[in-house]
């Protein structure tokens, strides 16, 4: 695991925006698995700036996302489907065919999933994975008891996951209590990952995915088994 400490949010998210355009620049074909969250907002913003100056083409670029609610399509301002066109798609150059996320709204959530790990891997894996972490270390929505051999799958959100997210919903009823998610074992399969985070809240969940037991209650403490981690934070006594 590698850990570059920032200062605050807005050098976390350049930090992280630079890596991803030079990913972008180098590579002839790229995967790219992207994050929702507050996390990874301004990272998108300084994204699409540098892609935009400097005229990048992203037609060899592809995007699976982590994860999206159980129940909201892709038109409900509360999706992930449409932040991800607000805060990026829409902003950039890159084919909408070329984007991907779960389908919330399937009838047969089952196969959704299923489908869902097929054309990753139809796509050749994903070459660089975003992450954000929540507060009790899950990671995409794999909640803390989530095994780690988990493949794309239906998830009960736990009940500190719903109270989180409840700020971008007008009231908690409102909040889905189901996603469809990456596992676990899919995000692993990544080649590298970078993982953002923001803030005191998360301190604790960092510390126990970067020194703590590896174990399935601490979902993100699997990533200590990843070759290729980049940590990018804010919190200032995080070490490695
Ligand atoms: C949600 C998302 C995660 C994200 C986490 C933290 O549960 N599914 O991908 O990492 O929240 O969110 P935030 O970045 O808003 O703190």
């Amino acid at each position: 695991m590698e850990l570059s400490k920032v200062k605050n949010y807005d050098e976390m998210s350049m930090e992280a925006a630079k890596i991803v355009f030079q990913k972008i620049v180098d590579s002839n074909r790229l995967v790219l698995g992207l994050a929702t969250g507050s996390t990874p907002e301004k990272m998108y913003e300084y994204l699409a700036d540098m892609l935009n100056k400097n005229k990048v083409d992203l037609s060899h670029v592809y995007t699976v996302n982590l994860d999206e609610y159980v129940g909201l399509s892709p038109e409900d301002e509360q999706s992930y489907h449409y932040y991800m066109r607000e805060i990026f798609f829409d902003k950039v150059d890159i084919p909408l065919e070329n984007t991907k996320l779960p389908n919330g709204v399937a009838e047969d959530l089952g196969r959704e999933t299923r489908e869902y790990d097929e054309m990753i891997e139809e796509l050749g894996g994903v070459d660089l994975q975003i992450l954000g972490i929540g507060r009790n270390a899950h990671i995409a929505f794999n909640e803390p008891g989530t095994s780690f051999e988990s493949g794309t799958h239906v998830v009960d959100l736990t009940e500190s996951t719903i109270q989180d997210n409840a700020r971008f919903f007008d009231k908690i009823e409102d909040v889905p209590v189901k996603a469809v998610s990456m596992g676990l074992g899919t995000i692993m399969n990544a080649k590298s990952i970078l993982l953002m985070a923001s803030g005191d809240g998360k301190r604790q969940a960092l510390k126990n995915m970067i020194h703590g037991e590896i174990t399935e209650e601490v979902p993100a403490s699997i990533l200590q088994r990843h070759h290729d981690v980049k940590v990018i934070t804010d919190v200032a006594d995080i070490e490695l």
